[in-house]
């Protein structure tokens, strides 16, 4: 049975309204009830509730922050921006994982409101803009990471997908690779239609060149070494892959060389995508479009402020990629 606060206020003599003033104002209160109050505390292990108080109060002291894959270091290096920036302002961030399914989503969801955050920071699955319009009707707005907000009604920070796309098929054009394999899925996923539209425009500008998809159940590693496995066993091997993220490009490495004997450049170039601290450790280097992971996170959090302020700012931070050559494409 929870210690009570009419538990420590029997026990220190004194009111319950003096123990929440000891908790909550403690000014008000005079230095011996306090530490009365205090001993009390010590002595029954009295825990507050601080949930219940923050919805007495009508809000919390924390920002919900929603992820597609927590097990991807691209959401945990963009969470950690946003932790630092709200740490600054005082606010604490409750960080969920949807494994991108939406009933996951829909549900955390729920539970922030329940929860009475600030304010949340999401990197959508699909299509969720009408329950974050709810959400901000009940006075809880919300900022698109991740994902270009399509409409003027929320902030969003992004990069362009379409031109990283692009980059990471010109690069391995202009190092003559011209039997390239987009490895990347699902298609329902922004990041993937885009990062394989910009590609194929890059394609489609070099005579002779092809690019072929090979579609992944998720962007993990796993998946990556599966796909590995699956182009071993091609009639006609490609010579450049563009991996839609780092995970699955380190996976496609692992599955075609250490299991295949096939050597990376020389055989097969390997771009990958978001450039996380593993390709650059990676037995050989990936080479990677840069996202600046950080600094989304920290940005987006500076617009959900701002929001949470009464600011509607509606800003919409679009970065630019960056492509870091590394030893997976060197000539
Ligand atoms: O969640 C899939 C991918 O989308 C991540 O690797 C990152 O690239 C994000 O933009």
């Amino acid at each position: 049975m929870a210690i009570s606060v009419r538990d420590v206020a029997e026990r220190a003599g004194v009111s319950v309204g003096t123990v929440s003033n000891v908790l909550n104002t403690p000014g008000k209160v005079a230095p011996d009830t306090t530490q009365r109050v205090l001993t009390a505390i010590d002595e029954l292990g009295f825990v507050r509730n601080d949930a219940a108080r923050q919805l007495r109060a009508g809000s919390s002291r924390s920002i919900g922050l929603l992820v597609l894959d927590i097990g991807n270091p691209f959401f945990t290096d963009v969470a950690r921006g946003a932790e630092e920036r709200a740490t600054e302002a005082g606010l604490s961030v409750l960080l969920a994982n949807t494994d991108e399914d939406q009933r996951r989503e829909a549900a955390y969801l729920d539970l922030f409101e329940e929860q009475r955050v600030r304010g949340i920071l999401i990197t959508p699955v699909d299509e969720v803009l009408p329950r974050l319009e709810r959400l901000r009707s009940h006075g809880i707005p919300s900022v698109l990471v991740d994902r270009l907000a399509t409409t003027g009604g929320f902030s969003s920070v992004s990069v362009d997908d379409v031109a990283g796309g692009r980059m990471a098929a010109q690069h391995l054009l202009d190092g003559g690779r011209r039997r390239l394999l987009f490895v990347g899925g699902p298609r329902d996923l922004r990041q993937v239609r885009d990062r394989l539209t910009g590609a194929r425009q890059a394609v489609a500008d070099v005579p002779g060149a092809r690019l072929e998809v090979m579609d992944v159940a998720s962007l993990t590693m796993l998946d990556g070494v599966s796909a590995g496995r699956r182009i071993l066993g091609l009639p006609e091997r490609p010579d450049g892959v563009l991996a839609v993220n780092d995970l699955v490009a380190l996976g496609v490495l692992q599955g075609v060389s250490i299991l295949g004997g096939v050597r990376v450049p020389q055989d097969l170039a390997i771009v990958g995508y978001d450039d996380i601290d593993f390709a650059a450790a990676a037995a050989v280097p990936i080479t990677s479009i840069r996202q600046p992971r950080n600094r989304m996170g920290a940005e987006a959090l500076d617009l959900l402020l701002a929001e949470i302020d009464g600011n509607d700012v509606h800003r919409r931070i679009v970065f630019q990629p960056e492509l870091v050559v590394r030893e997976s494409t060197r000539a």
